[in-house]
């Protein structure tokens, strides 16, 4: 028995497709490259903007002929886009070859669901659930082992569908991080653990007792073993002095930090509901800079959100002017449906919006070549 997955999106989605995989082996099915061959195949989605979702029907779309070929293939698709109710409508009516259609609450059923599946359709979206804790992951980042600190987020920002996919943030217990990780150090197989969170650094605050992410890493930093710590993506507000000082004293910990900003503007930043300033993030960037030495910092940057005007895209641009980061993302802005953001006024033609991606990736490109 074989299977195959298709992953798009975030880490968190990479390393969701490893527990997946893992519950797939222990049924007994085998990996395979090839989408013909395979006699489960699952797509775990992404619904950041509207060019993944499209990436994605169309290659579920594309299924129709296997399908036809083999009845006995089974279809799952499941994350972030199934469940949103309006796309996991789209999965079912369009594409009614789909055979399991699952969310992200519910992901540790999957293999429970590819037994139904034999006799019947599977639609299955959870609300909000609690952590697995069972199952493991059958990693596939090379030296790398990803460890999920977090569920959710709590931020709504006003472009993000995240907090309405992924539920409200929910810490796992430090006890059962610190499991993972010693057991990841002990296999003897990676040299690097990556912690991932949509708001890492906001980690613990639903906790009792509470317990912040410098206290965490000190916790796992402290566990024996010749390893690296990363963590991503951390929030410029939950950014704390005891933060930086952990980072910058501790050797475990890389001196890399993704720190989105994504506008210079203080009026695009308040629209979008950062919670902070251009001016605090500045503030935020030199310290960190003063006290990590050659500390690699990357940020997140959308352009062309509602009623952005041209000179407040320039303030962007001076922000990447100012702050010099080791690498950037740029994204156009993408209306998703039920944010805040999908509604407002002023929403800014394409054209527009891919004049500015491009300035700004030139921007970056030149910033980069000074460096070099
Ligand atoms: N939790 C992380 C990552 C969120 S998704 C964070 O807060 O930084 C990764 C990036 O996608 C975001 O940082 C943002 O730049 C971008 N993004 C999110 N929603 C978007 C949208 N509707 N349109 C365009 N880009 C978006
Ligand atoms: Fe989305 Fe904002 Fe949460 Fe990041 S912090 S996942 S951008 S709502
Ligand atoms: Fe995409 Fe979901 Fe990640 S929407 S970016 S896969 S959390």
């Amino acid at each position: 028995m074989l299977y195959h997955i298709v992953t798009y999106g975030c880490q968190m989605n990479v390393h969701e497709s490893e527990k997946i995989s893992f519950i797939l082996e222990e049924m007994g099915y085998t990996f395979t490259e090839k989408r013909e061959e395979a006699d489960v195949i699952v797509f775990n989605t992404c619904a950041i903007r509207e060019g993944a979702e499209e990436r994605v029907f169309g290659n579920v779309g594309a299924l129709k002929r296997l399908k036809k070929l083999r009845p006995s293939l089974i279809i799952a698709v499941c994350g972030c886009m199934t469940q949103k109710e309006e796309t996991a409508k789209v999965f079912k009516q369009k594409f009614p070859f789909v055979d399991i259609i699952l969310g992200t609450f519910n992901l540790h059923k999957i293999g429970q669901y590819i037994n139904e599946a034999k006799n019947k359709k599977v639609f299955e979206l959870w609300q909000e659930g609690s952590l697995d804790e069972e199952k493991g992951y059958n990693r596939t980042s090379g030296q790398n082992a990803w460890v999920n600190i977090m569920q959710g987020c709590d931020n709504f920002c006003t472009y993000c569908i995240v907090p309405y996919v992924r539920g409200r943030e929910k810490s796992r217990s430090v006890e059962n991080i610190l499991k993972e990780v010693k057991d990841i150090v002990k296999s003897g197989k990676y040299n690097k653990i990556t912690l991932l969170g949509q708001n890492v650094n906001s980690y613990g605050k639903d906790l009792s007792p509470k317990v912040t992410f410098s206290e965490l890493l000190k916790l796992i930093t402290s566990i024996e073993g010749d390893f690296k710590v990363g963590f991503m993506t951390s929030h410029p507000k939950d950014i704390t002095d005891q933060l930086i000082n952990e980072i910058a004293t501790n050797d475990k910990i890389l001196k890399e930090i993704h720190l989105p900003a994504q506008s210079g503007n203080n009026r695009i930043l308040k629209l979008m509901n950062r919670k902070y300033t251009r001016e605090h993030y500045l503030e935020i960037i030199s310290k960190i800079k003063a006290k990590i030495p050659n500390v690699k910092i990357t940020s997140d940057f959308i352009v062309g959100f509602p009623t952005e005007t041209e000179s407040e895209f320039l303030d962007t641009l001076s922000l990447v002017e100012q702050v010099k980061y080791d690498g950037i993302f740029a994204f156009m802005y993408s209306p998703r449906e039920g944010t805040v953001a999908a509604k407002m006024e002023g929403q800014i033609p394409l054209e527009i919006k891919r004049q500015r991606v491009n300035k700004l990736l030139a921007l970056e490109k030149k910033i980069q070549k000074e460096a070099n």
